[in-house]
């Protein structure tokens, strides 16, 4: 019998589910399987929480939201090598892997589960990743399951802002998730038509908003839509220390980026400001049947891997094809957006303001 382990860690997204099926029921199917379900990410590895899971455990659950087996973010911060203070919580994962007697542990995960995959492996586990996440910022695969629907809930939010800010001749700021990456604001940007699009790899100008907004209102249109990526920055910010970024941001005394383009925009050209955050929305129910797809295809290839005991892996999408990258290649590495990006040739093509002209 072979004894699989899954576990889903860091931030839930659409699919997770999808993907964890396709895991489990492609190995019952093709190997003489048993599956362990660990609860709530590497925390579960560490203290021993998991579950016997039944073939019917599985069922019903592909147009699920969230993940059956609960989740936490990872229990390292920013840990690239095991550090002494890590270093019991690494020997309690190998020791919970070693008791389970388990063959292989599958990780669904984003960039922080990545690393960890990528330790464990060190330490000898048979490791297997799954990439997950509503930012589309792993490094090697095209693309990450989650990442689709939130571009649907994403869009569907500047769909219905545009509706409202048009009857109230508004400027609306649409601020969506993505820390360091643009991908869901660039995506949703571009299929809501927002008229402004800031995400982080691209540091805007104050004063490039405004021309373009401007521009905007002198064509004759009464209302714009600002699609801004959580962590889109300035110029004068993105050249700034980490402490002296906190230390600014803290001084603006904004709950978010948004909020203060909003007030400047009032206050230099006198147009009227709102800000949407849908937050979590984001990465809540059901996944769009891209993602499922997607998420069936990769976890089908997991078990295949599992299979043929082809270990340290994640898999990925690459060119269309799923095929499994090296673990040690993709952890600690960020797909980030890049400024000769097609997307952002379109959107420029189309009129789009990336806030750096
Ligand atoms: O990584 C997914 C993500 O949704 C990011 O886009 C966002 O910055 C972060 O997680 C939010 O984290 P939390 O759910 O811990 O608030």
């Amino acid at each position: 019998k072979r004894r699989i382990g899954i576990l889903t860690s860091g931030g839930d997204c659409p699919g997770l589910n999808a993907a964890i099926r396709a895991v489990a029921k492609s190995a019952y199917n093709k190997m003489d399987a048993e599956i362990i379900g660990i609860e709530d990410g590497f925390k579960g590895l560490i203290n021993k929480k998991y579950k016997m899971m039944k073939p019917e455990d599985f069922s019903g659950i592909l147009t699920r939201g969230g993940t059956i087996l609960g989740t936490a973010r990872t229990p390292f911060k920013r840990m690239r090598v095991i550090e002494e203070d890590n270093l019991d919580k690494v020997k309690a994962m190998v020791n919970t892997y070693n008791e389970l007697e388990l063959d292989a542990l599958v990780v669904l995960g984003g960039n922080g589960t990545h690393k960890n995959a990528n330790l464990l492996r060190e330490q000898g586990l048979n490791v297997i990743g799954l990439p997950k996440t509503i930012d589309n910022d792993i490094w090697g695969t095209d693309i990450t399951f989650g990442f689709h629907s939130a571009v649907n809930i994403a869009t569907d939010v500047i769909d219905r802002i545009h509706t409202t800010a048009d009857s109230h001749d508004r400027v609306m700021l649409v601020e969506l998730m993505g820390n360091k990456a643009g991908w869901l604001t660039l995506y949703a940007g571009i299929a809501g038509g927002a008229d402004v699009i800031l995400i982080p790899e691209i540091p805007f100008s104050m004063d490039s908003v405004l021309v373009a907004l401007k521009k905007r209102y002198d064509s004759g249109k009464n209302f714009s839509i600002l699609a801004v990526a959580e962590g889109a920055v300035t110029k004068e910010e993105a050249v700034m220390t980490r402490k002296e970024f906190k230390k600014y941001r803290k001084e603006m005394n904004h709950p978010s980026i948004s909020y203060s383009i909003a007030d400047e925009i009032n206050k230099q050209l006198g147009f009227e400001t709102r800000v949407t955050i849908p937050g979590h929305q984001q990465r809540g129910g059901s996944p769009s049947s891209y993602d499922r797809v997607l998420a069936t295809k990769l976890g089908a290839f997991a078990a295949e891997l599992i299979e043929r005991n082809e270990y340290g892996q994640t898999v990925a999408l690459v060119n269309n094809q799923v095929v499994g990258l090296p673990l040690e290649k993709v952890a600690g590495k960020l797909k980030k957006v890049r400024s000769d990006n097609d997307l952002i040739k379109s959107g420029r093509s189309v009129g789009t303001s990336f806030g750096d002209e």
